[in-house]
């Protein structure tokens, strides 16, 4: 099957809602009866390879139930951004009011008549800020660093609009002419792909980026220079994750929404206290404030010499192209270690990252191989090109993020180093010379059996497919 497949005519909008994107996953999953492969509500708890059967051993959790399974291959797709946690600042837990988690959201919980905090200013803060201003009675966004508020990520292809409903026409041209669908997909992509020169130091798309958003961030604020001053980076745009927060910048101008920036002391029983002597009485407290990005597993993951990957990458997650990593064979990661989370389109890197895992499988059962596993010295010098050639571009630039896990100086630990199709290029291929490939019967041709091809052996089969002209 090509990928991406399953291009959907009936999206109601540019941007879709959460709910319709889940909505088009659940039918995609049934149609194509996928469901049959996946167990929900699995929790994984321990994994360890045993080198002489090339499998690895599960401990799986379910419904209070804790059973063992296997498999020659694990694949892991947790996610980068699915291990939530709370900040460490004093007195957090002390806090005798409400306090939530924006990645433990409560969809029915009422802010209205509520003194709020909003910790933090990432993607998150920037969503929840403008809901919340609408019903709170005082709502404060604390803040220890600027963000940069830009204009929707590919909205170039609407105008510049914030956002674009698709007409009954226009869904309708979609449905019944799918290159036109095509089409319109193509140029979204093309388009995001195109702007790369922005995400390069110094590049003429850098600066003005820079010129227009600071610009335009002054605008959304009212002119409220004071306001723009505290909020506008000095770094580059798309250090840390370009936002595009319709509202958020707005809210501002609600005389029930405030800005602090003024580090946070401690949390008190009944608020915040900040450094410059200010206590905001409080009534709920919402941490905004990101996950733990360090790749490290939440459960025990045992590779070669029952190496644990949480020790592993206890200081830097170093793996491989973002997919694989030495001394853990026959294990695959979807958005591992620098992958291109940065920009262009997750879904098709996603789709990408399928197609090699695919080639690998593939290759691993029709070769009877019993472990593939990068080699060390492949990876160290990927990571040490990668961290060069990072320097070019503005993720490594002044900016506390957590594509440098939480840091101003580190090295850039969740993106990949490079354009998003620079990716598709170098994982279009296995590499094999970059491998340990462990064959089980200790020899690499003897998968070929009898001397005859699988071809021979199928009934009615042309076998003079080659002669195409
Ligand atoms: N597609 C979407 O609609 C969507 C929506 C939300 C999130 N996301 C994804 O999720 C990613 C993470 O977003 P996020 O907003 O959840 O996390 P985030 O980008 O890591 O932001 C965390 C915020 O909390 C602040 N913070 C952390 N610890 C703190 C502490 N101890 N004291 C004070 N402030 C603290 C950080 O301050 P500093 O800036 O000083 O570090 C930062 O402003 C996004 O970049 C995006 O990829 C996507």
């Amino acid at each position: 099957m090509e990928v991406p497949f399953e291009p959907n005519p009936d999206w109601t909008s540019f941007y879709a809602s959460g709910a319709e994107i889940q909505a088009y996953f659940t039918r995609t999953v049934k149609k194509y009866n996928l469901d049959r492969d996946v167990k929900l509500s699995h929790e994984i708890v321990h994994a360890q390879f045993d080198k002489r059967e090339g499998i690895w051993n599960l401990r799986v959790s379910h419904s209070g139930d804790v059973f063992d399974d296997w498999c020659n291959v694990l694949v892991s797709a947790t996610g980068f951004l699915s291990h939530w946690k709370w900040p460490n600042i004093p007195g957090l837990h002390e806090f005798k009011g409400v306090k939530v988690h924006s990645a433990a959201w409560d969809e029915d919980f009422d802010y209205n008549g509520k003194k709020v905090a909003v910790i933090g200013n990432g993607s998150s803060a920037i969503q929840i800020m403008p809901e919340v201003a609408k019903s709170a009675t005082h709502l404060v966004n604390l803040i220890r660093s600027p963000t940069w508020i830009t204009p929707g990520l590919g909205s170039a292809v609407i105008g510049g609009d914030v956002n674009r409903v698709y007409s009954e026409e226009e869904k309708r041209r979609f449905r019944e002419d799918p290159g036109e669908l095509n089409r319109h997909r193509k140029e979204i992509q093309h388009g995001s792909n195109k702007a790369f020169g922005l995400f390069v130091k110094n590049s003429e798309a850098q600066k003005a980026a820079f010129k227009s958003t600071s610009r335009m961030m002054l605008d959304r604020l009212g002119g409220d220079k004071e306001v723009a001053a505290k909020l506008t980076p000095t770094w580059e745009v798309g250090c840390r994750r370009a936002t595009p927060g319709p509202g958020y910048l707005e809210a501002f101008t609600q005389s029930n929404v405030s800005l602090s920036t003024s580090p946070i002391s401690l949390v008190t029983p009944s608020g915040i206290l900040t450094e410059d002597g200010t206590h905001h009485a409080l009534d709920i407290i919402i941490c905004a404030t990101g996950f733990d990005v360090s790749h490290r597993p939440p459960f025990p993951l045992l590779g070669l010499n029952h190496l644990d990957l949480r020790d592993y990458w206890k200081d830097e997650p170093l793996g491989y192209l973002s997919v694989a990593c030495p001394q853990f064979p026959n294990l695959f990661f979807y958005s591992g270690p620098n992958a291109p989370v940065g920009h262009g389109s997750l879904m098709a890197a996603l789709s990408w990252i399928t197609r090699y895992i695919s080639r690998w499988l593939r290759k691993i059962a029709s070769e009877d191989i019993l472990f593939v596993v990068p080699t060390s010295e492949a990876t160290e010098e990927f990571n040490v090109y990668g961290d060069e050639i990072m320097e070019r571009f503005v993720w490594s630039g002044g900016c506390r993020s957590w594509y440098k896990n939480g840091r101003v100086d580190g090295r850039v630990t969740a993106v990949w180093q490079g354009s998003a199709i620079s990716f598709k290029e170098v994982i279009g291929d296995l590499r094999p010379e970059d491998f340990r490939i462990v064959w089980r019967t200790g020899n690499r041709w003897r998968w070929m059996g009898d001397g005859r091809a699988r071809i021979e052996r199928m009934e009615g089969a042309d076998l003079a497919w080659y002669l195409k002209k």
